[in-house]
């Protein structure tokens, strides 16, 4: 049986059950002039492809569903891919392609970064001169591949031996995680869109999804992060069945925070995971776990994470290592269906077109230095100062936050979210009185959907202050919160 019609994206050809081949519109006419694939063309069924992975066809996640039209209408710049070209061939290779400067002309000789524990990164003449030049979009590879070693090793993601087209895993380098969300949502994000997240939540995320013009929807959380059942109520008003109809105004995306929860402090248990990785398998939501704070976690063994769970590839994870490394150097990590990695990477070519060269240096450099093991020596090290600061936080507010104010202690990240009794909003108090007490906290208004609406709750961080002056600040408080009631 032969049925032959192509849709506008490509074909897909089902060669036996098990084997399903997938053809990009632009690898086409190369496919059909390969004379293998014309002997092999006997046992092929053809198949009407309208939508290049189309679900229902091959039981394969369906990525085109998700994309705006922004981003699906992204191409490769030629230009780029010749550097992404030149960066994995040989330094024989001659190019007199792309528009590279010729970095004899900059005035930076060398560099000699001396660390904390006494060794040392030294950046010499070639390698200053690989470090202030143009990069590949997806990142230097030796980094990326570190990484992909980390990524396998913590979350042994079950999507690394998927072909590309059933989401294998992909990774980029973004300028900070931030950079990775803010690209996440316009990939995946129209006007009007239903999207569903946990507020209070990061005030970069809402910065990042507002001005798209999307219904955000709240789930109910608490100090264990989104409530599954909460997530269930909300996707009943839609039947599972409407999902892929054209129109359906099913949710698509779920954003949370699965660790150290910014501004709450809460932590997904590995059951709510699994509970809300079902539930988005049965809407085919995608999930992007956004898990800057994944190594501070209080407690070993760190929680599974989505990433680990993913078996249909449907989890996009924002790593970071801004609380880890540096904040200043701004690097942070996606990790993906090769498809959707690929739809951002594309947006990088077209705006930053990489993060730093020489940041991305310096910090593989160290990493190939310290080995996994070492980077996770470090990570101990940094937990064990934050635990203490946390430590510090609460013998703190137990002395003088008891009768005025509640909280949960959190188990992972750098902050402590602090329910004031009896005030219906902190805007005022902190924005005003707490200024003129000099004591400074971020009131919980900002993290809502709704900024405006009243919010008892205020935010603070034991990551920079001392427990000395922790202590102090929650005493002004008290005595604020005192005065004000
Ligand atoms: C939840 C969350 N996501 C993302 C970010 C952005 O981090 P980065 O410095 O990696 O851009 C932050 C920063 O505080 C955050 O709290």
């Amino acid at each position: 049986m032969f049925t032959t019609k192509f849709g506008k994206s490509g074909a897909v050809w089902l060669l036996s059950k098990e084997t399903v081949l997938v053809i990009q519109i632009s690898m086409l006419a190369d496919v059909l002039r390969d004379d293998q694939f014309a002997i092999e063309q006997r046992f092929i069924i053809m198949f009407y492809c309208d939508d290049l992975f189309d679900h229902s066809v091959t039981g394969t996640m369906n990525y085109s569903r998700f994309l705006t039209a922004v981003s699906a209408a992204r191409k490769p710049s030629p230009i780029r891919i010749l550097t992404e070209l030149q960066q994995r061939s040989p330094p024989t290779l001659i190019s007199l392609a792309g528009g590279a400067p010729n970095p004899s002309t900059f005035p930076f000789q060398s560099v000699i970064i001396t660390l904390k524990n006494g060794g040392s990164i030294k950046f010499d003449e070639a390698s200053m001169n690989r470090a202030l030049q143009y990069s590949g979009s997806y990142g230097i590879p030796e980094l990326i591949s570190w990484m992909k070693d980390l990524q396998r090793a913590l979350h042994s993601p079950p999507t690394v031996a998927y072909a590309a087209e059933k989401g294998r895993m992909e990774m980029c380098v973004t300028t900070g995680s931030q950079e990775g969300l803010c690209k996440v949502f316009e990939m995946l994000i129209n006007p009007g869109d239903n999207v569903l997240l946990d507020a209070p939540t990061y005030s970069g995320t809402l910065a990042a999804l507002q001005p798209l013009g999307c219904n955000i929807i709240n789930i109910a959380s608490d100090h264990h992060g989104m409530i599954p059942e909460a997530l269930r109520r909300v996707l009943s008003r839609w039947d599972p069945a409407e999902v892929r109809r054209p129109g359906s105004t099913v949710p698509r995306v779920l954003y949370t925070i699965p660790n150290g929860g910014n501004p709450t402090g809460a932590s997904l248990t590995a059951e709510r995971k699994r509970e809300i990785y079902q539930l988005a398998r049965e809407y085919d939501l995608l999930i992007v776990e956004d898990d800057p704070y994944y190594f501070l976690q209080f407690q070993k063994p760190w929680a599974p994470t989505f990433l680990s769970m993913d078996v249909d590839g449907r989890i996009i994870r924002m790593d970071s290592f801004s609380k880890i490394l540096s904040s200043g150097l701004r690097i942070g990590f996606m990790t993906g269906p090769q498809t959707l990695v690929e739809r951002v990477v594309l947006h990088i070519q077209a705006s930053t077109m990489h993060t730093s060269t020489f940041t991305q240096l310096m910090v593989s450099k160290l990493l190939q230095d310290w080995g996994q093991d070492g980077f996770l020596r470090h990570v101990d090290s940094v937990v064990e100062f934050y635990r203490k600061q946390r430590d510090a936080m609460i013998s703190s507010a137990d002395r003088w936050l008891k009768d005025v104010a509640e909280w949960h202690t959190p188990t992972a990240g750098m902050f402590l979210w602090i329910k004031l009794k009896g005030i219906s909003d902190t805007q005022k108090l902190i924005m005003e009185k707490a200024l003129e007490k000099e004591v400074l906290l971020v009131p919980g208004g900002v993290f809502n959907i709704d900024s405006s609406l009243p919010c008892p709750y205020v935010r603070a961080a034991f990551s920079l202050s001392t427990p000395q002056q922790i202590d102090e600040a929650f005493k002004r408080l008290s005595a604020l919160i005192k005065e004000s009631l």
